[in-house]
């Protein structure tokens, strides 16, 4: 078998990422890898940043620790694309929502917004002047990456972030935004276009300060059933997709949703590139439900980190076989998980030099 080494070996030359010629469909040697979530609390580097700063908030909105913890994951496994440390909440405060993320509790947001008035109160998003630091960031991580792997940036999806926003944090049955979308629907899709129209431009303004790939996080879409996915969420996903590829076409642009097997045929209509898979679906199946058109990225479960190496090294074959060549970007289904050990991580990251055309890269 001919190993996949030559992306690795030439790695410091290309002048283009791997993970973006697999995205467009060139012929590639293995697929890129990165890991959702790969920076943060897994890693003890991580945790010790967390010691001397203990707020979240400004662990993500410093550009410092900013760029010092998006690089950690980078410095020890070399992952083919390098996400910014951030989160989807960010852009909240300088939309006039007021937040925090507080340890052992999640996302907060102190006046969860419930009606016709406090949407009216909810401000565009001017990303220049409310989160610059994500843009110095961004420039920062290009140039320390140097295209050896692709920038990440990342965005909120509308629905999730009007989760957040109307439930005040978390939630388990979502009631309180199910009430406005279902007696008072105006008022969600009021909202919805406000994190449509911000979100669209926050990717931009990513894009325009370095990152070269962008991921939308619909992490609560699959709340809702398919009629309401097409109502409370599609509409707007498309619109992010058509407004951004206007002044960026070549910006890929990937949709995760967590649990959508039931909408997989759905996902394509956004007009994203890259579908993100979890690991209730069948990569195989998965990869036909999507088309040809739509490159696809996952779907180990995350829980395979905690198994054996050579468990760990199956499933990576099992995947990459099943998702054929080209077009894939191998990645979890979801986040890693907190107290996942390093050095498995470090396993799965090393594996990619070993996945051969015989396994499956045919
Ligand atoms: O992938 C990466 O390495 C980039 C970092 C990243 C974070 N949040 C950092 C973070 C990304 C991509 C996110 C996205 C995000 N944030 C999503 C979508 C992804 C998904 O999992 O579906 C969602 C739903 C959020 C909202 C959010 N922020 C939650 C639910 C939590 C967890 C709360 C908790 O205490 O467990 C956060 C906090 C958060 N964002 C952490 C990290 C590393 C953990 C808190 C910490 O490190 O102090």
């Amino acid at each position: 078998a001919v190993g996949g080494t030559v992306a690795d070996s030439k790695a410091v030359s290309v002048a283009e990422p791997l993970l973006l010629k697999a995205v467009r469909g060139d012929d590639v040697d293995r697929p890129p890898v990165w890991l959702m979530r790969q920076a943060g609390r897994y890693m003890k580097s991580y945790q010790m940043i967390c010691e001397k700063h203990p707020s979240f908030r400004e662990r993500s909105e410093n550009v410092d620790l900013v760029v010092e913890i998006s690089l950690q994951p980078w410095k020890v496994f070399k992952p083919d694309g390098v996400i910014l440390f951030s989160d989807i909440l960010t852009p909240l405060s300088g939309m006039n929502i007021p937040f925090d993320i507080v340890k052992g509790k999640g996302p907060v947001i102190f006046d969860p917004l419930r009606t016709d008035a406090d949407v009216d109160k909810v401000r565009e998003f001017d990303p220049k002047e409310s989160v610059p630091y994500v843009g110095e960031a961004l420039t920062i991580l290009r140039k320390e990456v140097n295209n050896e792997a692709a920038v990440l940036g990342f965005v909120g999806a509308p629905f999730t972030l009007a989760s957040y926003v109307v439930e005040g944090g978390s939630s388990k049955h979502f009631s309180k935004i199910k009430r406005l979308a279902f007696s008072q629907p105006k008022v969600l899709h009021a909202l919805l276009q406000k994190f449509t129209t911000s979100m669209a431009k926050y990717i931009q303004y990513q894009a325009d300060n370095g990152a070269q790939a962008v991921q939308i996080f619909d992490s609560w879409a699959t709340e809702l059933s398919p009629v309401d996915f097409e109502e409370f969420s599609l509409p707007y996903l498309k619109q992010i997709v058509d407004t951004v590829k206007q002044t960026h076409p070549d910006l890929p642009l990937i949709l995760y949703a967590s649990g959508s097997g039931g909408l997989l045929e759905r996902l394509p209509l956004t007009g994203v590139d890259v579908v993100s898979l979890d690991w209730t679906v069948d990569m195989a199946e998965g990869r036909r439900r999507l088309g040809s058109d739509v490159a696809v990225q996952g779907n180990i479960d995350p829980g395979v980190l905690f198994g054996s190496k050579e468990f760990i090294t199956s499933r990576i074959n099992d995947t990459v076989r099943k998702a054929g060549r080209g077009k894939h970007i191998l990645n979890l289904g979801h986040g890693i998980v907190v107290g996942t050990p390093e050095e498995n991580v470090a396993h799965f990251f090393e594996n990619r030099r070993k996945i051969s055309r015989e396994c499956g890269m045919m």
